[in-house]
This record gives structure tokens, sequence and C-alpha cells, in this order.
């Protein structure tokens, strides 16, 4: 394990935080009865089939399988390690520890030296923009309407036209090469000069908040390079970040929405209207680094990305590649090809504050997107255009919206609302298919294998019963459990379930196996059967994969001598059962 909390530390975490709670933070939970129940954000879910139970401390799909503790879910819902996980759920249960965890994005003090470069630079960048020789990019910043709040909120400065940043960090010690590895200085024929020359400075933070590097953008004439930004370096990945993560992250989490945008400047514009909850991806190129970090930050997704066609492109291509969950991204298509920005400068605040109240679905904005390639005179070209829409529509699960769905591409295509539902399948087929893939017929093999595990967890005397008399099971995963299991009794002399999962951790094919036995219902007659019997259908399982394992290595063999000492294996088998 590579543990840097204690177990029973964790354990303990476990015991003060409430499953219910926790979850309700990512996904509605309804209770009913003694237990709770939402939609599974596991598998492509439509109704709640997702049930989280307060004795047990447990949550289980019944659909997709998917089951654990309160850390395998916020672990598998973030998409982070187990220990990540214990962190967060230590947070919000308000249990302060102090825990270092694996996450590589943490401050990583080797590279020390860029970071203390980068605090200098943009401290110094700032200061420029209050000199004379600042002036002119003030009053370009005060044109677009952006005020002192704005710059100091974010850090906003103003690179001069000689390289006296170079000088200044040459003075405080930094050699040339670490200079130039901060990618803010070139070296050319042995002299040193500063990248950026007369630019308005914008930093750009790591997941931290800390500057990690610049865009820079012109402001005293046109230039085909409208934004220089910093060039990769240790410590500045663009792929790797969104412009203005750190100061969203708590926000979006508690409001349950995030906006994402295209550039700083409409992140900027949004903030001074009161729109915190939003980030940039810095141009339409989204990352699968940046989609997961997105994923995390809120279970709600807004696109916003600018009017023209270049951010309907990224619209599509973002559902493409990272929409597969869809139910909880919602989009913003701003009129008149304007980004957002220009559009709360030209057309208001309350204007955009509108649209971002009612932000279209992917159904809706599918239909309206699609459409505009569609000849409406020609019956392939619509025939297509239902057949690209009806698998959006099998998404829909609730039978009215679905209903309305079909109307309105009915309506727009002129085609009887019958014909476009006689094409769509429902979602019950899905779930009847992942039923069918768990409950494969189970044999008395496997029954008995269940069974002997689930005497296991409720009774430790068997434990040790087992592994002195049987200790195998025909199946491999049963059998590593009930070593898991064996070795855990052996290590604590004691067991229990939710202690046992925790210690687990991440090994989900052991928990959700542990969980679906425990699940399992015996009668009480059934329980008080002797183990012994169990046993002996095992044993007989393990008499007969021998016996034909040898009967078919006999029935390939050539070579006499070999088929004798296979024979008389087979034999003496056959002699200890029988006695
Ligand atoms: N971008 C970039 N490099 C460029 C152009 C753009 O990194 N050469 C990124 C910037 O993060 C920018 C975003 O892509 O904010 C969107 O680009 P664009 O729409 O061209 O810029 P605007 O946000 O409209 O900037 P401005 O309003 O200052 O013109
Ligand atoms: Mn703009």
């Amino acid at each position: 394990m590579t543990n840097n909390i204690p177990y029973d530390e964790i354990i303990s975490i476990q015991r003060k935080a409430n499953i219910v709670d926790i979850i309700r933070d990512y996904v509605p939970l309804v209770q009913k009865g003694k237990n709770y129940f939402g939609i599974c954000p596991f598998h492509d879910d439509h109704n709640p089939s997702m049930s989280v139970s307060t004795d047990k401390q447990i949550y289980k799909c019944f659909v997709c399988g998917n089951s654990g503790n309160v850390f395998n879910f916020v672990m598998e819902y973030e998409k982070i390690s187990f220990m990540q996980a214990v962190k967060i759920v230590a947070e919000k249960t308000g249990i302060d520890i102090d825990i270092k965890t694996d996450n590589k994005t943490y401050i990583d003090n080797t590279y020390h030296r860029l970071y203390d470069i980068y605090d200098i630079a943009y401290k110094f960048y700032q200061n420029n923009l209050n000199t004379t020789y600042g002036k002119a990019a003030k009053k370009y910043l005060t044109d677009r309407q952006i005020d002192d709040s704005i710059i100091k909120e974010f850090n906003i400065g103003l690179s001069p036209n000689d390289s006296e940043l170079y000088n200044i960090l040459n003075k405080k010690g930094f050699t040339d090469n670490e200079i130039i590895e901060s990618a803010i200085c070139y070296k050319s024929s042995n002299n040193m000069y500063d990248i950026y020359k007369n630019r308005i400075m914008f930093p750009l933070y790591n997941l931290q908040g800390q500057v990690i590097g610049f865009s820079g953008r012109v402001y005293d004439k046109a230039s085909e390079n409208k934004y220089i930004n910093t060039k990769e370096t240790k410590i500045f990945k663009k792929g790797e970040l969104l412009y203005n993560y750190h100061n969203a992250k708590a926000l979006a989490r508690k409001e349950k929405s995030i906006i994402i945008v295209e550039g700083f400047m409409d992140v900027i514009r949004l903030w001074s209207i009161g729109i915190k909850n939003v980030v940039a991806t810095m141009g339409t190129a989204v990352t699968k680094f940046q989609a997961n970090l997105i994923n995390k930050m809120a279970p709600n997704i807004i696109l916003m990305f600018d009017g023209d066609e270049a951010g309907n492109k990224a619209t599509q291509s973002y559902l493409e590649n990272f929409g597969n969950n869809m139910d909880n991204i919602k989009i913003v298509r701003l009129e008149d090809n304007l980004d957002p920005d220009e559009y709360i400068l030209q057309k208001g605040k309350d204007k955009m504050l509108y649209h971002l109240s009612h932000p279209i679905n992917v159904y809706d904005y599918k239909l309206n997107s699609l459409k505009e390639n569609i000849d409406f005179s020609n019956g392939k070209d619509i025939s297509n255009y239902i057949n690209l829409m009806i698998p959006e529509i099998e998404k829909v699960d609730d039978d009215i919206v679905r209903d309305i769905e079909i109307t309105k591409l009915s309506n727009l295509t002129n085609v009887d609302k019958e014909i476009i539902k006689s094409k769509i399948k429902t979602n019950t087929n899905k779930e009847i298919k992942y039923k069918e893939k768990r409950n494969v017929k189970s044999n008395k093999y496997e029954k008995a294998s269940k069974y002997i595990l689930y005497r296991m967890i409720h009774d430790t005397n068997m434990i040790l019963y087992y592994f002195d008399n049987l200790s195998y099971l025909p199946d491999e995963l049963d059998r590593k459990l009930a070593n898991e299991i064996v070795l855990y009794y052996k290590k604590f002399n004691s067991f229990n379930i939710n202690d046992f999962v925790i210690y687990l951790e991440a090994k989900k094919d052991l928990i959700n196996l542990i969980i679906n036995i425990d699940d399992l219902n015996y009668t009480k007659e059934e329980l008080e059967d002797s183990i012994d019997n169990y046993f002996n259908v095992i044993k007989e399982s393990l008499y007969n994969n021998q016996i034909n394992k040898l009967t078919n290595q006999l029935k390939n063999e050539t070579n006499e001598i070999k088929r004798k000492e296979i024979a008389q294996q087979i034999v003496e088998i056959k002699m200890k059962e029988s006695k």
C-alpha cells in the first residue's frame, strides 16, 4: 500500500462520515424506506438504479453492479486515487487531517526556482502598468472596460520594451540557464533577451493558483500574433490547466455547476458581472485532461463557447469526445457570432444572465446544429437527419420529454410521429442486457462457493475452518476473496465487512463481489446447514476438474510411457476419492 494515512485513521473517517451526505454532493438521492436511491453515475443510467444504505454505509447499483464504500464512490466519481478520496471525504466531514496525497498536481518543490521567477515576473509586469510608460496600455484596458479592480483580481500587467526583467532576475541570482528554462527570456548570439515586448500580460495559473506562465496580448498595433503564450516548460503545460480553475473550483462545487468558455477575457468579463463559477479552455482544442478536470468540478456543465462557427465546431467536438454522460451537459449559443465578453458589452448583463439560466440540452442543440446542413427538400437528407437524432431521443428517459422531442422532430421534418417512434429502442433493452451479463446461470459449484464465502463473512470461526479444511474455490475471483479474508483475519484477528472493504482500497472486483455476496438471501434453515456439505461439493468439482484435465491429456498423448503415467495418476485420484 502506498499508504500515507494509517489504516485505523481511515476507518475512523469512515465511521464519522455519512455516505448519504457525501454522495448527495454528487448525485441527488431520494429516500425510500431505509435506503436512498439515485441515478447511477457509473453507467448510462436512466432510472434511479443505485441504492445507498445508511446501515451498511455502502452504495450499490443493481444494474451495472458497481458498489463500494464512501471512498470508492468519491474515487470513481472524481477519477482520483484512493488516498485522495479519503482526503476529500475527511474534508467534507470536517475532519482535520494533514494528508499528502499522491496527486501529481500538488506543488512540486523541485521546480521552486521556476515558481520564484514567475512570482517576480508577474509582480514586475503589474507594476509596469502604473508607470508613465504604461499609460497607453492602461488606456487600452480602460477602453475595453477593464478597471483597476479587475486588473488587481487577475494580476494583469505589462511587459516593457527592453530587457529590464532579465536584469532584475540576473541581479537576484538566477542563472541564465534557469531564466531560459523559465521561457521568459531567450539567448541569441550570447545575449539574453526578454521574450515579451510591449504586451499586456495575463498571468496563467496552475491548479493550485501559482503563476506558471503568461499570455501576452498586443494592444498598440495590429499583429498576426494577437496572443503569445509561454512555451511549454517543466511547470507549464497549457493542455493541463484551465484558466481560473483555482478561483472557480470551490464555487462550482457549491453551485453544482461550471461554465466553460474559450478565452480568458470571457472569464474576466463574466467575473465582472458577478458570474464566478467559470473557467476557460484557452482556445477551441480541448484536451482530455481538461475535460477530466471539468467533469470533476461540478455535476452540471454549461458549454458557452464563442458564438461563431469555430465555437459551434468546438461545442460539437466536445460533445463527441467527452460528452458520453450527456445528461449533465447544457449549452449556450450566443447570437451574432459574439464571444461572451463581446456579448456582455454589446447586449448587456441581463441578456447574458437570461442565456445562462436557459441553457439548451444536448438534444435541442443537436436538433438545431445538425439542421443547418440538411436540405429539407431532399428525402435522403431528411432520413439521415432523423437517423442521427434517434440515438439522442433514446437517451431521454422521461416519457413526456421524449414525446415532446419526437413531436419537434416530426414537425421539423414533416415525417409522421409513428414512423419516428418505430425506430426508437427503449432503455429497458439495455438494462436487461446488463442483468443477463451479470446473472449468468450459476451451477451448483458456484452456488456452494458463494455460500461458503457468505458464511465466512458472517462467522469468523468459518474463516479458519475454511483455511484448514478446504483453502480452495474453483472460481478465481472467489478464491482470491477467500484468501484475502483469511489473510486479513490472521493479521487483525477480527473481521467485519466495512473495515475489510476499506482495507481492499481500490480492488473493485473484490469489493463488488463481497458486497454482492453479503446481499444474498439465505433462509434460517440454509444457514444451519453443515458447511462440510458445501466443502464436499467444492472437492467434487476439484476432483472432476483434475480427472477431466488428465483425461484430456491422455487423449492427446501419443507417447506410450507418458500415457501410462497419466493413467496411473487418474487411478490414484479415483482411489483416493472412493475412500
Ligand atoms: N488563444 C491563444 N493563442 C492565440 C489565440 C488565442 O492561446 N494565438 C487562446 C486565448 O486563451 C484566448 C482564447 O484562445 O483567450 C480565445 O481566442 P480568441 O477568441 O481569439 O480571443 P479573445 O478571447 O476574443 O480575445 P480578445 O477579446 O482579447 O481578442
Ligand atoms: Mn474577444
